[in-house]
């Protein structure tokens, strides 16, 4: 395995956690897609588990359809991974996993080269222009290339529907234009009534920007340094306790402005 590489974004670098697994830093957004603290136990902890697939896929069983994901940045593949190891807990269900990324280079590399490679090994997998289809057994992994601002519109346009979110892009601080009440609005077109949203993040002004967006919020327990992460819902009732401690913040939810261009503040 190559330790770096470039991609249409610049300079990647394949790293260790301190849990043996491998996640990749990004040289232009100066930043690890994972906690260093362990990619898969993070992914596991703060998507699977966050997000209580187990639970979407009940409900989805129950209404008869695919169990249906939609991830906000592919990276090294680990949540698409994770998700697969997933689906093949239940296999009688088709599960969709729909993932948007930003750097085509960087796709190719987590699904041909990457650290979790080995797992989309058997896979058949087609590319066609900005949206790549990756099919083994009852998973379907669909990677829409662009901007995810333009492929989440384009979703919302097309009537899509997802049970569960994993918002996984940069942080807001390295990529403040995907945590925006915008992009929080356009999400929320795509849910169902019991929907779940979750993000490693606890940033208030990401939070402001949900609750603005009319997402139910919540805390729950943060993975490895972080103290407590985020999970949205469709609605339903916020803590007062949380209420008030975002009240209590001068910070104002995240929104755009003219002067982000492709993630990063000009
Ligand atoms: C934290 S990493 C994702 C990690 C990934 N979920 C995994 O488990 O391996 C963030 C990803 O978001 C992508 N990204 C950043 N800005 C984006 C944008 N505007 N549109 C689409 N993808 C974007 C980055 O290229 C990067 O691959």
């Amino acid at each position: 395995m190559t330790n770096e590489f470039q991609g249409n974004l610049g300079k990647y670098r394949v790293t260790q956690t301190h849990a043996g697994d491998w996640t990749i830093y990004s040289e232009f957004f100066d930043e690890n897609c994972h906690s260093l603290e362990g990619s898969i136990a993070e992914t596991d902890a703060v998507y699977i588990q966050g997000t209580e697939l187990k639970a979407q896929a009940e409900q989805a069983l129950r209404e008869k359809r695919p169990l249906s994901i939609l991830e906000v940045g592919f990276g090294a593949g680990v949540g698409a991974a994770r998700a697969w190891n997933f689906a093949q807990t239940i296999p009688e269900q088709s599960v969709y996993f729909c993932s948007l990324e930003l750097d085509a280079d960087l796709a190719r590399y987590a699904l041909h080269l990457g650290p979790f490679a080995d797992c989309f090994k058997a896979f058949c997998k087609v590319e066609h222009h900005n949206s790549w289809r990756v099919d083994y057994k009852n998973f379907h992994l669909h990677i829409l290339l662009g901007d995810a601002k333009q492929t989440i519109r384009q979703l919302v346009d097309e009537g899509k529907k997802f049970d569960a979110f994993f918002h996984d892009p940069f942080g807001p601080q390295k990529n403040p234009s995907l945590w925006t009440v915008e992009i929080f609005q356009n999400l929320k077109s795509l849910t169902y009534p019991t929907s779940v949203l979750t993000t490693y993040s606890s940033a208030i002004a990401i939070r402001k920007a949900m609750l603005e967006a009319q997402w139910a919020i919540e805390e729950f327990p943060g993975f490895g340094l972080k103290k407590s992460s985020t999970r949205a819902r469709p609605s339903g009732r916020i803590e007062n306790a949380l209420l008030e401690k975002l009240g209590r913040s001068p910070i104002g939810a995240l929104r755009q402005h003219p002067g982000l261009v492709d993630g990063k503040v000009k």
